[in-house]
């Protein structure tokens, strides 16, 4: 996959319609460790594809689970609560949900099947506290060496020369992160058969809801955990895990809340309908929909939907705990910006201990957009922009999803009057695929945005310049959409040679050209679904192209398909009056152009790559043709237009070219 460095979001203006959520990530990380404890075989169905889950696949096919992807089901054979592997080095990459339950779990069994294992992550996760989990574990007399700094990851589990020691009761801090109350819970099972095992929590539980999503898991997988007042908890002697065959994974709510918000800020007219959570969620963070109704959303629940409107208008402000929704809090913050006065978020230390510190980031990145942000150890107080104070943002993201899935409704800045509207640019926005992979095509099918505010860049140039190539790469750079406009009227061309329509028919072919049914999927061409590439390439296609695209007729028949291209998040289109005729408004034009002879170059070696012959001087002839017919005809000539940036590739390669274009186009923001 293209690394893409920058997404910029143009401004946005409404939204509706229906979005299916990805599967949720606690939920999936959970499933895949029981499933992997257990006895038996589990079918997840609708199981997460994420960083985050794809870490715990890994990590138990190591340990020797049976794994079996088979679409949008994922088959896992469980160890029964035996090691199949004793040595093992895991990688963790960045997932809490992976590094705190293996730990525990690999530890017990470490400890009493002479096991050797070393878990580690990317260097953010080394900063991410674990001591509180660990000396729990040490407590029963685990074996668990600090690879790094004490206290973080890298961890080695070791085999224990006694036996545990579980007739004490555990001793967990609750109040820094649920997750390691968690990793216990999931874990101790595996010691359970001599007696009772007990936890006591210190200190106040954090993040409840969250321990209540793997209490009601491992009752599906056979333990049922006595939980006394959230400060005691009992796994009852002989407990197993026990495969309940097939698991359903709901949707993410957290992921739910970006959409919420999205239709509170933006859908004025009909709904945001939201598919995969709903009233019957199990996850702690549906509750964000009370928290959003009260900003003023319109929320109608369904058992798994969520349909959501503009209410209150602007959105009401808010001074509210989210202990119980920590994750979906960062949504609240940047909802703030739609609000009168100034909101308030309190008890929320534990976001300085997730991906990144949060509240750090929230604070520096609202600010980038105007808004006035107070900061302490454990809250965050945002007041929005006047509307004439709103900036133009390059959103850093911090290697966190959250930050970037929340600042993509920043774009929506025109909604709450910011004069002018601004653009916001999200960077390192892959880091989604955390737990959202689509996230932002999921956000462009639903939000509205006016043809004028997409951005276009335009690349115009002769025959066989490479405009192509480079406008293709540079799309897939940017995250953006993709014209060939070329293949537009070579398409048109190859339906004449197959409908017989001739040259000179300009009616005929224009008639052809209205309508044309082609579509650009999975790196190819299609007409009326047939795959049509290798044809299109073909030298009597583009001589004939070349011909039809002099006919007034044809070129308007085609305006409509080529206008139709710009979609959000942006569009570069190449051709030959990109810039001057289809997309006036074009944010940059490039004109790439070559010798004669440098081109003819590049067209014989890619005719000879694919097989094809050729002779370089009748092909030097023919481009020199071409150019004259498409420099002198009367419609739409080709020529540079008076804002392009002329480029002569002759020399450069094309990561040279894109290069360049690419510090032009990120020069304009
Ligand atoms: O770029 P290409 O070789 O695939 O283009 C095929 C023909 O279509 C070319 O001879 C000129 C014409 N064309 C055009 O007139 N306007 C465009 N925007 C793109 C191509």
């Amino acid at each position: 996959m293209q690394k893409i460095d920058f997404l910029d979001l143009a401004v946005m203006r409404g939204a509706s319609g229906t979005v299916h959520l990805p599967g949720s990530k606690s939920i999936s990380n959970r499933v895949l460790l029981l499933a992997g404890l257990s006895s038996g075989t589990t079918v997840i169905h609708d199981l997460l594809a994420s960083d985050d889950t794809a870490v715990m696949l890994d990590a138990l096919r190591a340990l020797g689970c049976g794994i079996q992807a088979d679409g949008k089901l994922v088959r896992v054979t469980g160890l029964a609560g035996q090691l199949h592997t004793k040595q093992a080095d895991l990688f963790l990459g960045n997932a809490g949900t992976a590094m705190r339950p293996l730990t525990a779990a690999l530890a017990l069994l470490a400890a009493t099947q002479q096991g050797n294992f070393s878990l580690r992550g990317v260097p953010r996760m080394h900063e991410r506290p674990i001591a509180d989990l660990v000396d729990a574990l040490r407590g029963l007399g685990c074996q668990i060496d600090y690879l790094g700094e004490p206290g973080f990851p890298p961890l080695q589990l070791r085999a224990s020369p006694q036996p545990l020691n579980t007739a004490a009761p555990l001793r967990v801090r609750g109040d820094v992160s649920s997750q390691f109350l968690t990793a216990l819970l999931l874990a101790l099972p595996l010691v359970s058969e001599p007696a009772d095992v007990v936890i006591d929590v210190q200190g106040e539980l954090i993040s409840k809801p969250y321990v209540d999503i793997t209490l009601n898991l491992l009752a599906r997988f056979g333990i049922q955990v006595q939980c006394e007042g959230w400060q005691r908890f009992v796994i009852p002697r002989g407990s197993h895990y026990q495969s309940p065959g097939d698991v359903h994974v709901e949707g993410d709510a957290s992921s739910a809340s970006y959409f919420i918000a999205l239709g509170a800020i933006a859908a004025n007219d009909k709904p945001v309908r939201i598919e995969g959570v709903g009233a019957a969620s199990i996850q702690g963070d549906i509750q964000f929909v009370a928290a959003a109704r009260a900003m003023g959303a319109n929320v109608v629940e369904g058992p798994n939907w969520l349909e959501v409107k503009r209410g209150r208008w602007p959105l009401t402000a808010i001074t509210l705990n989210c202990n119980h929704i920590p994750d979906a809090a960062m949504t609240l913050a940047v909802m703030a910006l739609y609000a009168e006065r100034t909101t308030t978020l309190t008890d929320i230390a534990s976001w300085r201990v997730k991906e990144t510190d949060r509240i750090a980031a929230m604070a520096a990145e609202l600010r980038k957009l105007g808004a006035t942000v107070v900061e302490g150890p454990d809250f965050i107080s945002v007041t929005p922009p006047s509307p004439t104070a709103w900036k133009a943002a390059a959103i850093q993201t911090y290697d966190d999803h959250r930050v970037a899935m929340c600042f993509s409704l920043a774009a929506f800045n025109a909604l709450a009057g910011a004069t002018p509207p601004v653009p916001v640019r999200i960077l390192d926005p892959q880091c989604v695929t955390k737990t959202f992979p689509d996230y932002f095509a999921a956000l462009f099918s639903v939000a509205k945005t006016d043809a004028a505010d997409i951005p276009v860049l335009t690349v115009d140039g002769p025959s066989a310049s490479g405009k192509g190539t480079l406008a293709s790469q540079i799309a897939q750079k940017l995250g953006w959409h993709f014209l060939d406009s070329g293949a537009v009227y070579r398409a048109t061309a190859w339906m004449a040679m197959q409908a017989k329509v001739d040259a000179a028919d300009e009616l005929g072919l224009a008639q052809l050209a209205s309508g044309l049914p082609l579509t650009f999927a999975n790196g190819g061409i299609q007409l009326d679904g047939t795959e049509v590439r290798e044809q299109l390439r073909r030298e009597d296609v583009g001589a004939l192209a070349s011909k039809i695209s002099a006919l007034g007729l044809v070129r308007s028949a085609l305006l409509e398909l080529q206008l139709s291209f710009r979609r959000a998040p942006g569009l570069v289109a190449d051709g030959r009056d990109m810039g001057t005729v289809i997309f006036p408004d074009a944010k940059l034009k490039i004109f790439l152009t070559a010798s004669a002879a440098t081109r003819a170059r590049r067209r014989h070696k890619q005719l000879i790559d694919n097989g094809f012959s050729a002779n370089i001087d009748r092909l030097c002839a023919d481009l020199e043709a071409r150019d004259a017919r498409d420099q002198n005809r009367s419609v739409a000539p080709l020529k540079p237009a008076q804002d392009a940036v002329l480029l002569d590739n002759s020399a450069l390669s094309v990561e040279a070219s894109m290069d360049v274009v690419l510090k032009l186009w990120a020069d304009r923001f």
